[in-house]
């Protein structure tokens, strides 16, 4: 196998498709699978190398797909398994790779396995999920709280016990400890990879083993009460235990069954224990998700330290990644206002590491407004009123001004951004300097440079609102300046090197004008730099 085909998870740019949301095909308001067949041409003119669908498998959609009761199979909203085979096979043809979500965790209560394991104490399965007794008041057998509201643990009275659950009552545990919980779900990897997915996003990796002894988890003392109840703890014994890696070499090692597929880990911790996840001599996931710049403050330094931080932990030889958004928090362009998505779209597409976008940031969506009896993500169900619902992030792709924004023929399941006759894929790509032709014009470009891929990543001092860095290998170099201000300032050319030309501004007015001396930023600009053509 070449290099350039086992690297093609380092080169690539990765792209998160939100089944929903995407695109429906058959009138239900639902996106679908046909619907995603639809898009690819989109997908491609887009440049992206990679896509990832969330859980596209039978589930009560207790917390949409996240909770799912046949692990080989596809929910019938979602199509069928021939669809399915069709989508691999155009993704394919049009040289995407398709990444699945890979929900090991937990199942949903539905879940063969899990009607099973509660149909008494003695059944084969019992031990396939974590079940305690009740503490000596009759209460939970400890102080772990559910992610989504809630004590983690709900009391079966047919068997007098409890059953652990991280998110909702509906997502019961499954216990890792236990060998044919491993094998089973490592069964299930090798029927997708069979069919030649190109890897897993694996849903709250660092979530998989929790302490043997069940240990109260110690309260937190940052705890602020205009948060979700369950950071009232920190998770020390429910989450992160040491164990985890083994669990997660094994399931590269399921990976490496087959030839160039990618391992990805969903993992919310700080940069320094988040690297672990890389594994001993690299042998955990390829990718651990660098969730850094979902919650960081939207500043110069603030950016440019997290930059330094993950550069400075990563262990020799791990692969970097980024990402700017996902279907858990809110649309970057409401994070940092829509003048700055522009500067976060130039940043991702040039930092060392692999890029993941989340469907639609590159039609600068914003967050929508979801009025109370639209409400449909169980976390603000449960846990209402102080921000923390996903459906805003959610809501149908923006395809065109046609009714429901080309996104289905029927109402959607989740309403349209209010904007969607003005923000769609259509009129944005007919818009010479639109959000979306920026991201475009990044895309190429890092195809063009392979410094913006390979080069090493080199900070160069600024102050103020401007992030000034390079990326330089054998090949090349190229400096970017970011301007995370919302007015104009200049960078002295000693500080970035003679005789440049701007290869690309985000106001995409500035292609091929030669810097020297001083290079003036405009609000809210960032801009790609090269060495000029006649040096
Ligand atoms: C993380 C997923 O991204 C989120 O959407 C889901 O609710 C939880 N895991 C539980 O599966
Ligand atoms: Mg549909």
């Amino acid at each position: 196998m070449d290099q350039d085909n086992r690297d093609w998870w380092r080169r690539g740019i990765f792209y998160q498709v939100y089944p929903r949301s995407f695109q429906d095909s058959d009138g239900d308001g639902v996106g679908d699978l046909k619907g995603i067949i639809k898009r690819l041409p989109y997908l491609t003119r887009l440049g992206v190398d990679a896509v990832w669908l969330s859980p596209i498998f039978p589930s009560p959609m207790a917390d949409f797909g996240y909770d799912i009761s046949d692990y080989t199979g596809i929910d019938p909203s979602f199509g069928t398994m021939e669809d399915f085979d069709a989508l691999i096979a155009a993704a394919h043809d049009s040289g995407l790779k398709l990444i699945l979500d890979l929900v090991p965790n937990h199942t949903s209560d539905q879940h063969p396995w899990f009607i099973e394991a509660k149909s008494s104490r003695d059944n084969p399965k019992r031990d396939w999920y974590i079940w305690r007794d009740p503490a000596p008041d009759g209460g939970p057998p400890n102080n772990w709280l559910s992610e989504f509201g809630g004590s983690a643990w709900a009391y079966d009275e047919a068997s007098g016990q409890y059953y652990y659950h991280a998110f909702l009552a509906q997502q019961p545990d499954l216990n890792w400890r236990n060998r044919e919980v491993r094998d089973a779900i490592y069964d299930v990897m090798r029927f997708w990879l069979r069919k030649g997915v190109d890897g897993f996003r694996v849903d709250v990796i660092w979530h998989l083993i929790k302490d043997a002894e069940f240990r109260d988890n110690p309260t937190n003392p940052h705890y602020r009460a205009d948060r979700p109840p369950h950071e009232k703890l920190l998770t020390q014994y429910s989450t992160d235990q040491l164990e985890v890696h083994t669990v997660i070499t094994e399931m590269r090692g399921v990976t490496e069954e087959f030839d160039n597929r990618v391992l990805i880990g969903e993992i919310y911790l700080p940069l320094h224990r988040l690297v672990a996840y890389y594994g001993n001599d690299l042998r955990g996931a390829q990718m651990p998700f660098n969730f850094a710049l979902l919650s960081t403050l939207w500043s110069a330094r603030a950016v440019e330290m997290i930059i330094a931080d993950y550069e400075k932990a990563l262990p020799p030889g791990a692969w970097p990644n980024w990402v700017l958004g996902n279907h858990d928090r809110p649309r970057v362009a409401s994070r940092v206002g829509p003048a700055q998505a522009p500067v976060a779209a130039m940043l991702l597409l040039t930092l060392r590491g692999t890029p993941t976008l989340y469907y639609g940031d590159e039609i600068g969506m914003r967050q929508v407004a979801i009025a109370p009896d639209q409400v449909r993500d169980p976390f603000e169900k449960n846990v209402p009123d102080i921000g923390v619902g996903r459906d805003g992030c959610r809501t149908p792709m923006q395809w065109s001004a046609e009714r429901h924004a080309g996104f289905s023929t029927a109402p959607p399941w989740l309403p349209l951004a209010q904007d969607f006759a003005s923000d769609n894929v259509a009129s944005l790509e007919a818009e010479r300097a639109s959000i979306l032709n920026l991201y475009k014009a990044l895309i190429a470009l890092r195809r063009r440079l392979p410094q913006l891929v390979h080069g090493s990543y080199e900070p160069v001092a600024a102050h103020g609102d401007v992030l000034l860095y390079r990326r330089r290998n054998t090949e090349g170099v190229a400096v970017i300046a970011l301007n995370f201000g919302a007015v104009a300032a200049s960078v002295s050319s000693s500080a970035i090197g003679f005789s440049n030309e701007v290869l690309l501004s985000t106001l995409m007015d500035r292609q091929g004008e030669k810097v020297e001396g001083v290079l003036d930023l405009r609000a809210n600009e960032g801009v790609i730099l090269g060495p000029h053509q006649d040096d």
